[in-house]
């Protein structure tokens, strides 16, 4: 085990937020995490062994300074472990690149993910919150996972129902929250190229590239050009992708909300009621009557100019920064929609 005392996390979240990790370790076996939890609880990290898992840290908020151990997971390998007449089972390291997998497996003429291109982080966050995007989630073609109970220091198999997926959510947010790490994922991918172009924006962009037969690498590619458009770069601009959830409201609530805001966004779903466009919602909201919080920036603390459910650090923002913005945020929206937000970003 390589230990590090009071290290920045700046390089270590998309957000580029400077707190502080009092302890800091990165694990590439079972072995090397099992003896990194013992140490953490051996020393009584923070008075309790309190431990945080870190994959690309592309989905979290760094408010303060973490005073307990940092484990990034450096978990490798994929693997095809089993296949059958329609699918293969592809087996990854939770610590291996998401958007990598999904290479990885579009050149094998595997489908099922091309539509989660470009998604941030490591595959082993990519249950936690059910990772989703242009009509697909990872329940979709999830089959199982690993996982390593930091207490009992046991590896758990999780099926698809076990893992309770729903919109950016699983167990691991709710009851089982802190309480594994997830050590690989597998999925049930198909050997026949099944597309699902009718979401969104991506058969304008089909056409747009002047494709008449699309396949795996076209509509990731397609994919990819949406996101790049309006989605920031973290390399070049701190963020985590969307800050909030879209919410869910009932349809005669909507009907209301329609009577009082004809152009607001929403979409019914498969229990009847209606997913909210948050950007929207935040689009119509502001500081001071009159103004937008999309492109608004306060020091280095912003909210996207091309898609308000992304709150920016334009440099040196502080997460505090990042954070009160947001509550800013929650608070108009209730106000003038009574509609309450809440967040898809894990806040630390
Ligand atoms: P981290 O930020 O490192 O961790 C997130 C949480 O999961 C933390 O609580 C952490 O403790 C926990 N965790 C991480 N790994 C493990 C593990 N192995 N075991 C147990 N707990 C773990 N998300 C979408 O769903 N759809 C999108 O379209 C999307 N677009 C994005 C676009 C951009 C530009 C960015 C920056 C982010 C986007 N995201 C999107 C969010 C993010 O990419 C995903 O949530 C991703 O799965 C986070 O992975 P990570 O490894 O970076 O997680
Ligand atoms: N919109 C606005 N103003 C804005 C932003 C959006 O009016 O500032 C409107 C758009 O015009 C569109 C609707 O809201 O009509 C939906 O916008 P978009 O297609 O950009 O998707 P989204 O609902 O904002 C969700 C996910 C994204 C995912 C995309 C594509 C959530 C919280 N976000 O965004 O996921 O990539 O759909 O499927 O569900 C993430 O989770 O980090 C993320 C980026």
């Amino acid at each position: 085990m390589r230990l590090q005392e009071n290290i920045s996390l700046k390089l270590y979240n998309t957000f580029g937020i400077d707190a502080r990790a009092k302890y800091f370790t990165a694990f590439n076996s079972l072995n090397e995490l099992a003896e990194s939890l013992e140490w953490s609880q051996q020393a009584g990290v923070n008075g309790k062994g309190e431990t945080l898992v870190l994959g690309g840290g592309s989905n979290i908020l760094f408010t303060k300074n973490y005073e307990g151990l940092i484990l990034k997971n450096q978990l490798s390998g994929i693997n095809k472990i089993a296949e059958d007449e329609n699918h293969v089972y592809v087996q990854a390291g939770a610590g291996e690149n998401w958007h990598q997998l999904v290479l990885y497996c579009i050149n094998h003429g595997w489908s099922g993910i091309e539509n989660l291109s470009l998604i941030y982080g490591s595959v082993g966050a990519s249950p936690i919150q059910n990772i989703g995007a242009y009509g697909v989630e990872i329940k979709d073609v999830f089959h199982s996972l690993e996982a390593f109970h930091k207490q009992e220091k046991k590896t758990i198999i999780f099926n698809a129902a076990d893992c309770e997926f729903a919109y950016r959510e699983s167990i691991f947010k709710t009851k089982y929250k802190n309480e594994f790490v997830i050590t690989n994922v597998t999925f049930r991918l198909s050997k026949k190229s099944i597309l699902n172009t009718t979401y969104g924006a991506i058969e304008q962009e089909l056409q747009a590239m002047n494709v008449k037969e699309p396949d795996l690498q076209s509509v990731s590619q397609a994919v990819i050009n949406i996101r790049s458009r309006k989605l920031p770069d973290p390399k070049v601009t701190g963020n985590a992708g969307s800050f909030f959830k879209n919410p869910e409201i009932s349809n005669s609530k909507f009907d209301e909300l329609k009577q009082m805001f004809p152009g607001i966004i929403g979409y019914e779903i498969p229990n009847g009621n209606i997913k909210l466009a948050a950007g929207w919602l935040i689009e119509q909201c502001g500081p001071e009557n009159g103004t937008s919080w999309k492109g608004y920036r306060k020091g280095d603390a912003g909210c996207h100019l091309k898609q308000a459910l992304v709150l920016i650090n334009y440099a040196n923002a502080t997460g505090k920064d990042i954070y009160a913005l947001s509550q800013s945020i929650i608070d108009s929206v209730n106000k003038k929609f009574a509609v309450l937000l809440t967040t898809e970003v894990n806040i630390i």
